[in-house]
C-alpha cells in the first residue's frame, strides 16, 4: 500500500491564487462565441459576456485572465479594438485560421468581463510588431487617471476611471512568433519597452512580465537574466516581477499531435509522462533563477500550458478546437499538483486555453456549453488557491512502467487554509488499477470534511448530448482508523479528500 505521510507542523510556501489563471486570445471561437456573443445575441448575456460561461468560471474562482495572446498579442494594435463598434477596424486573422477579426472584443471588453469573472487583469503587450509608443499609451490609456491624450480618450469612449492592470507581459514568444528574436536581442528589448510601463497610481502597481522560454530553452532564460540582471541587480520591484515559461504536451510530438478521444494505453501513459516533465522544467528553470534572484523576487510564470491534439474531424485547423477526456483531468492534476508543490518560486499559470481552444474548461456550441473534466479538477483543487503548502512525503508507490516512460503511480499535493483546513489532492496515473492509499498526519486529529472524484474510462468526455459523463462526483472509498485515512483510489482518478480538526 502506498503512503503519504504529511508533515502538517512544516509549513511550506503559500500557493498563489494566480496558479489557477487562464488564458483567452483572440483564436478560434475562444474570446468570439465562447465567451463574448455581442449585446444583440439570442445567447443570454451581460453587456455582451455569455452568462452561462461567467457563471461556470466564477464557480471555479478564476483569480487572473491572460489576453489578448498569444501570437496574436504580437500583432494587436489595440487602438483597433476601441471606440464605436462599428467604425472599428475589421481585419483578417492571419495567424489562426484567416478569419475576419472585427476587434468588437477590445479592451473595454475585456475589462468589462474581468469585471463579471471578478478576476485580476494580465494584459499581454505587443513586442513583436508594436513600438515603444503603443505600448506605453496603451498603459496610459488603461490605468491614467489624470488629464492627458490617451486617459482622455477612454473617457470619450465611456470609461471615466482608470482600469487597474495587476500583470502586464512585455512581448509573448519573442523567440518565435513573437519576432524571432535571440535572447540577448529581446533581453535589451524587455529594458527598453518595460521601462514606459509606467505605474501611473502607486496603489496600483503593475507586475510586469519578462517572455521567458520554450519548453527546455535553458539558454534563453540564463541569457536573458544575465542582460536584464546587471541593470536591476537586487531586480527591485517594479523591473521584472515575473519570467514566463512556455510548454504543452503533445502525446505524439509537434508534427503529429495526436488524437484528443482516439488512444491506446500505452499514449495514456506517454501523455501523462509528457505532463510530468513539467517538474523538470520548473525546477531547472528554477535553478538558473535562483543564480541571479535567490531570494525568488521573480516569479515564475507558466502563463501557457496545457494539452495540444489535433483538431477535431471537419473543424478548421486555425481554430485549435479540442475534445477533453478523463487523460486531460490526469494532465491538469498532475500539472497542477507540480505548481502546488514549487509555490515558491511558480507564481502564476495560465491554462490554454479558457473556451474552445485546446486544453479548455469549457467548450460552447450555440447556446449550449458543457464542463469538461479538466474543469471539475480545476473545480476540486480551487481549495489550494491562497493556502499553504505543507510538506509531505510519498512512500511505498510504485512506478508504472511503459515504453521508455516511468511514471510515478500516484502524484500528490497537500495545503492547509487559513482555517486550518487540510486539503490533498492526489491522482491514481494507472489507466488499469486501482491503488490503495495510506494517508498520516505528523500532528493533530481529524475528520474528513469532504472528499470528491473525477474519474472514468480513460476516453471518457462530455459532449453536448451527454455532457455529464465525467463530472466531480462525492468520493466515499475511505475510512478512517487510528487517525489515518485509508483510501481506495480508483484507475484514472483525481481525488480530493479535506480534513478538519
Ligand atoms: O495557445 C496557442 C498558441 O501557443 C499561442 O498563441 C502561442 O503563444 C503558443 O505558441
Amino acid at each position: 500500500m502506498a503512503k503519504l505521510h504529511i508533515n502538517n507542523s512544516k509549513k511550506k510556501a503559500v500557493i498563489a491564487p494566480e496558479i489557477y489563471g487562464h488564458f483567452s486570445e483572440h483564436l478560434g471561437r475562444c474570446i468570439y462565441e465562447g465567451i463574448y456573443v455581442g449585446e444583440d445575441s439570442d445567447i443570454p448575456n451581460v453587456n455582451g459576456m455569455r452568462k452561462d460561461v461567467v457563471e461556470a468560471l466564477k464557480e471555479i474562482q478564476i483569480p487572473v485572465l491572460r489576453w489578448p495572446g498569444g501570437c496574436f498579442a504580437d500583432e494587436y494594435h489595440w487602438k483597433d479594438g476601441i471606440g464605436p463598434k462599428e467604425t472599428r477596424k475589421k481585419m483578417i486573422n492571419t495567424h489562426w485560421g484567416g478569419v475576419v477579426e472585427d476587434n468588437s472584443f477590445g479592451t473595454h471588453e475585456f475589462f468589462e468581463l474581468c469585471r463579471q469573472l471578478g478576476c485580476k487583469t494580465y494584459i499581454n503587450g505587443n513586442v513583436g510588431s508594436g513600438t515603444v509608443q503603443e505600448m506605453s499609451e496603451w498603459v496610459e490609456y488603461m490605468t491614467f487617471q489624470g488629464v492627458s491624450p490617451m486617459a482622455d480618450l477612454r473617457k470619450e469612449n465611456g470609461h471615466e476611471d482608470a482600469w487597474k492592470i495587476d500583470y502586464f507581459g512585455v512581448g509573448n514568444e519573442n523567440w518565435g512568433c513573437g519576432g524571432n528574436m535571440r535572447p540577448s536581442y529581446y533581453a535589451d528589448l524587455y529594458r527598453r519597452y518595460q521601462t514606459y510601463v509606467r505605474t501611473y497610481d502607486a496603489q496600483k502597481p503593475i507586475k510586469k512580465i519578462c517572455g521567458g522560454a520554450n519548453v527546455a530553452d535553458y539558454e534563453w532564460t540564463k541569457t536573458v537574466l544575465d542582460v536584464t540582471h546587471d541593470h536591476a541587480p537586487d531586480f527591485v520591484h517594479g523591473f521584472m516581477d515575473g519570467l514566463s515559461l512556455h510548454y504543452y504536451v503533445h502525446p505524439e510530438g509537434w508534427d503529429i499531435k495526436g488524437s484528443a478521444t482516439d488512444f491506446d494505453e500505452k499514449c495514456w501513459y506517454k501523455t501523462l509522462g509528457k505532463a510530468l516533465y513539467m517538474q523538470e522544467l520548473v525546477e531547472r528553470h528554477s535553478a538558473i533563477m535562483d543564480q541571479y534572484d535567490p531570494e525568488k523576487k521573480i516569479g515564475m510564470v507558466v502563463d501557457e500550458w496545457g494539452t495540444w491534439y489535433t483538431v477535431e474531424p471537419g473543424t478548421n485547423p486555425g481554430f485549435l478546437y479540442q475534445q477533453n477526456t478523463v487523460r486531460d483531468a490526469l494532465v491538469a492534476g498532475i500539472t497542477l499538483n507540480i505548481f502546488n508543490q514549487h509555490a515558491d518560486r511558480v507564481k502564476m499559470a495560465n491554462l490554454a486555453q479558457m473556451v474552445n481552444v485546446l486544453q479548455s474548461v469549457l467548450l460552447t456550441e450555440g447556446d449550449k456549453m458543457v464542463k469538461t473534466p479538466t474543469y471539475h479538477v480545476f473545480h476540486m483543487y480551487r481549495h489550494h488557491q491562497g493556502a499553504t503548502l505543507l510538506s509531505s512525503e510519498l512512500t511505498d508507490s510504485d512506478v508504472i512502467s511503459s515504453e521508455e516512460w516511468n511514471l510515478p503511480e500516484i502524484t500528490d499535493s497537500v495545503s492547509e487554509n487559513e482555517d486550518g483546513i487540510i486539503t490533498i489532492t492526489v491522482n491514481n496515473l494507472s489507466a488499469t488499477d486501482t491503488k490503495d492509499l495510506e494517508i498520516s498526519l505528523a500532528e493533530g486529529e481529524y475528520h474528513v470534511l469532504e472528499a470528491s472524484i473525477v474519474t472514468g474510462e480513460i476516453h471518457a468526455h462530455n459532449t453536448f448530448d451527454a455532457p455529464e459523463t465525467v463530472v466531480e462526483k462525492a468520493f466515499d472509498r475511505y475510512r478512517m482508523e487510528n487517525g489515518k485515512v485509508y483510501a481506495t483510489l480508483p484507475a484514472a482518478s483525481v481525488v480530493m479528500i479535506r480534513l478538519q480538526k
